[in-house]
């Protein structure tokens, strides 16, 4: 059974009211390939309008969910508040977060459990640094990333991983494609030790890190690369270009 392709927007924190319908409008009004699964992620102020503008059969994630249900928690958003607001998915564990807000392992574990427990799918990131891959560590660090997951979740038919090489993040230094698959293929080899042969042909590992209209079509065409998690380029209309790579 062929894994259904995946295509991811992260808007970072970016946007206004205007830009955002702007977007919006043009995804509403584009010719999508129907055989991509497409979620777009706002920043949180703008998840509502998003949700209320976009047509269906477009999926809306958060870029963020606490590990805790409702309560005491100064500017944090929970599971059960996306759910009430129709956002059915969530990225979890970028590496924006995980280095400027420090954010663990075991932290980024904890909310795709809440998050995957409360029925909100997870667009789970892992990466190394440029430093780490030149001292051939990559498999060994995106491997501990999804272990600490992997350690409180045994369902991964909601989670989509999406490798993202830090060093590619927002350079323009797109990954190649040999780099790509190989630490893909790796990934899906952990799965399949780890959870079963069933999670590793069934679970999608998408890239990002500087995804073009360019290089999107190349990379497609790589057997364990299922998709995209875009972040410049989504902002942009060439975004659907990249929505339609394998089109
Ligand atoms: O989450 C996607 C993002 O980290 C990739 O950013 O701008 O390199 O496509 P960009």
């Amino acid at each position: 059974m062929p894994r259904q392709f995946f295509v991811g927007g992260n808007f970072k924190m970016n946007g206004t009211i205007e830009s955002i319908k702007g977007i919006v409008k043009h995804l509403n009004e584009a010719k999508c390939d129907s055989n991509t699964e497409v979620v777009i992620s706002p920043p949180a102020l703008y998840l509502l309008l998003t949700r209320e503008h976009l047509r269906p059969g477009i999926e809306v994630a958060a870029q963020n969910v606490f590990d805790k249900p409702n309560g005491a928690f100064t500017g944090e958003i929970s599971v059960e508040q996306l759910k009430d607001s129709n956002i059915t998915w969530t990225l979890l564990g970028h590496s924006e977060r995980r280095t400027i807000l420090q954010e663990s392992d075991d932290f980024v574990a904890r909310k795709t459990k809440t998050a995957i427990d409360g029925g909100v799918g997870v667009i789970l990131c892992c990466g190394e640094t440029l430093e780490q891959r030149e001292a051939n560590k990559t498999t060994e660090v995106v491997v501990n990333q999804l272990a600490s997951v992997a350690k409180v979740v045994k369902d991964w038919s909601k989670i989509v991983i999406a490798y993202e090489p830090i060093w590619a993040i927002g350079t323009g230094k797109v990954a190649t494609t040999e780099q790509a698959q190989e630490v893909h293929a790796a990934i899906r080899s952990w799965i399949g030790k780890e959870l079963g042969n069933e999670a590793a042909e069934k679970t999608r590992i998408i890239y990002g890190g500087s995804v073009s209209e360019k290089n999107c079509r190349d990379l497609a065409k790589e057997n364990d690369i299922d998709g995209f998690l875009v972040g410049g380029a989504s902002l942009k209309p060439a975004f659907v270009d990249i929505i339609n790579a394998r089109a």
